[in-house]
């Protein structure tokens, strides 16, 4: 049997073109509603939601619409048919992702690596980094904790001192989150790590000028940008930064396990890659970050799918939306007396996170699953001390309601 009538004969089991066994063809976007609330119900009827629960806590994992979910299903379907040849020689097109995913985050192709997630992304770099003992990280109290460990077992086995930042959260204020980090600069700083959209409360923290005075002293940049890709606008040649780490299956709502990784073109030969490339591929070259072994191409050409759907959506409406969303509970909720805010009115996007006096982070967490099935995050980090609230594209305004009655009627 040749390739074509293989192919033809893999395709016609499963209903398909045989395009679509290779990779991801994008099909024809159905009509979107003119009505705003009209669009955002579509928007929900393409979720498989859970029938039983208000999801309020994706900010951990978001689910994955229905083209996302058929694309991995029929990739998947058809990569068992053969694996070794369907996937291997077919579906592993990692060029039009990897230019896909660049523009979508203001880069260069041959700056963006595939991956699977920000731990790996981040860890690369950390990892991959030429430092010495008594060389100077700056890192915040409120970064994610996997960094934050991986700092710490360069510092415990190698020496590197890790300086440590506390920022005055919640603030609008740049200069108030700039200035902790100028701060703890020195003669001996090598890297700052800091995280764009800190996960327990959704500030931002602006990049630039920070990048910017880094630059001026030499210094190598590493930004979180786990929340940043897919929520708000994200352009690295604009921040300045050096090397980022994504999770595309948070806000892009791509297949579990996808993640990138952005390193400025100039930087590639300095970092090392975790798992060692094959000699013949040039140090320069973001692909020797690729060099995994054996990976679910499926998963990561799906991708394309979750692609597709965020450009029907657009950027701008998408970050407009979660805007939106947060302040109309937000506003409300902070009306009720023993509500406080952790997160900020103009630096924060979709995500946001509130105490409540009486009430540890966990306890309410528990309590509104249980009485009244509300999942939301329990955070205790760095002194930071609530629930994270963080809806998503499908949530209708009529559940963030929900959420508020039952905070009203909390005991
Ligand atoms: C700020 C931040 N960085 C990194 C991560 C790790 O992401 P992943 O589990 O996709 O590697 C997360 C996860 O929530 C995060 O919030």
């Amino acid at each position: 049997m040749d390739r074509r009538t293989f192919l033809e004969a893999v395709a016609g089991l499963l209903g398909l073109p045989f395009s679509q066994i290779a990779h991801w063809e994008h099909p024809a976007p159905p009509p979107r509603p003119t009505e705003e609330e009209d669009f955002w119900a579509w928007v929900r009827s393409e979720f498989p939601l859970h029938p039983s629960l208000l999801n309020l806590n994706n900010g951990g994992v978001s689910p994955h619409p229905r083209p996302v979910l058929e694309a991995l299903f029929r990739l998947e379907l058809a990569a068992n048919e053969a694996p070794a040849y369907v996937m291997w020689r077919l579906q592993d097109q990692k060029e039009p992702l990897r230019s896909r995913l660049a523009a979508l985050c203001g880069a260069d192709p041959e700056e963006i690596a595939l991956v699977r997630n920000s731990t790996e992304a981040l860890e690369t770099v950390i990892f991959g980094l030429n430092l010495r003992a008594g060389d100077e990280v700056v890192l915040a109290e409120s970064d994610y904790p996997s960094m934050i460990a991986a700092w710490k077992q360069r510092e415990a086995r190698e020496g590197v001192r890790l300086r440590w930042v506390r920022l005055p959260l919640p603030t609008d204020d740049e200069e108030a989150l700039l200035r902790p980090y100028l701060e703890a600069l020195t003669p001996k700083t090598r890297v700052i790590h800091l995280t764009h959209l800190i996960n327990w409360t959704g500030q931002i923290v602006p990049v630039e000028r920070l990048t910017t005075e880094a630059r001026k002293r030499g210094i190598f940049t590493l930004v979180d940008a786990a929340h940043s890709f897919a929520h708000v606008p994200v352009d690295f040649h604009a921040w300045g930064c050096d090397a980022a780490g994504v999770s595309l299956h948070k806000w892009l709502c791509a297949p579990f396990g996808t993640g990138l990784l952005y390193l400025r073109k100039e930087r590639i030969p300095d970092i090392w890659p975790l798992f060692a490339a094959p000699a013949d591929r040039p140090p320069t070259d973001i692909r020797k970050f690729e060099h995994l072994g054996t990976r679910s191409i499926p998963t990561e050409q799906a991708i394309a799918a979750a692609i597709d759907f965020h450009e029907q959506i657009g950027q701008a409406r998408k970050t407009e939306r979660f805007f939106q969303l947060r302040r109309y509970w937000l506003r409300e909720a902070l009306t009720l007396p023993r509500v406080r805010s952790l997160t900020p009115d103009r630096l924060a996007a979709g995500l946001a996170t509130i105490a409540v006096e009486g009430w540890t982070p966990q306890k309410l967490a528990d309590y509104l699953l249980e009485k009244h099935r509300i999942l939301v995050a329990a955070i205790d980090w760095a002194g930071l001390q609530g629930i994270r609230i963080t809806p998503h594209l499908y949530t209708r305004l009529a559940e963030l309601d929900r959420l508020l009655e039952a905070l009203k009627k909390l005991p």
